[in-house]
């Protein structure tokens, strides 16, 4: 079964690298999937995304990274995509989640969505809050690898 991971991913966290982890296990193969989306204006370019994904997971052999535009079922339907993995960190993920959970299966009824809960420790972990301490100077260390870190540097200090 191969599960696709959808997301925004600007930039991506050890809460998201966790979650790839974890169902890199669970699943013959996982996709990431960087959405392409004109209504957000992303700090990190799609391209920069790619290969901020592609370095930090370079040592799982079963996960791919590829971005997408329109619909995630729709892509997963073209990468054969059975599952769509998503990370619930608290009680209000869930409200939205369910929700898209819901729609995709209208959309796609063959595309389960399969929930996974956060590590305890990554579970106030965010792209934003991250961006948002960087930008300010704060310490990062603890909550995206080493690389994001020195990009979150240039982006905002250089
Ligand atoms: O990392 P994010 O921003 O929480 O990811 C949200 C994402 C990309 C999974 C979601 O916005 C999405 O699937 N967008 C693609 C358009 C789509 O398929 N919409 C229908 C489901 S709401």
């Amino acid at each position: 079964m191969i599960a696709i991971y959808p997301g925004s991913f600007d930039p991506i966290t050890f809460g998201h690298l966790d979650l790839i982890q974890r169902g890199s296990i669970l699943f013959e193969r996982v996709i990431v999937a960087v959405l392409k989306n004109p209504n957000k204006k992303p700090l990190f370019s799609v391209e920069k995304r790619l290969e901020q994904i592609k370095r930090c997971t370079a040592d799982i052999s079963n996960v791919d990274v590829d971005s997408f535009s329109g619909l995630t079922v729709e892509f997963a339907r073209l990468r054969q995509g059975g599952v769509l993995l998503r990370g619930l960190r608290v009680l209000s993920d869930f409200e939205q989640e369910l929700q898209m959970a819901h729609i995709n299966k209208t959309l796609g009824a063959e595309i389960e969505t399969v929930f996974l809960a956060t590590n305890t420790a990554h579970s106030f972990v965010s792209s934003s809050v991250v961006k948002e301490i960087a930008k300010f100077g704060g310490k990062i260390d603890h909550l995206v690898p080493d690389v994001i870190v020195e990009d979150l540097k240039q982006a905002f200090f250089h």
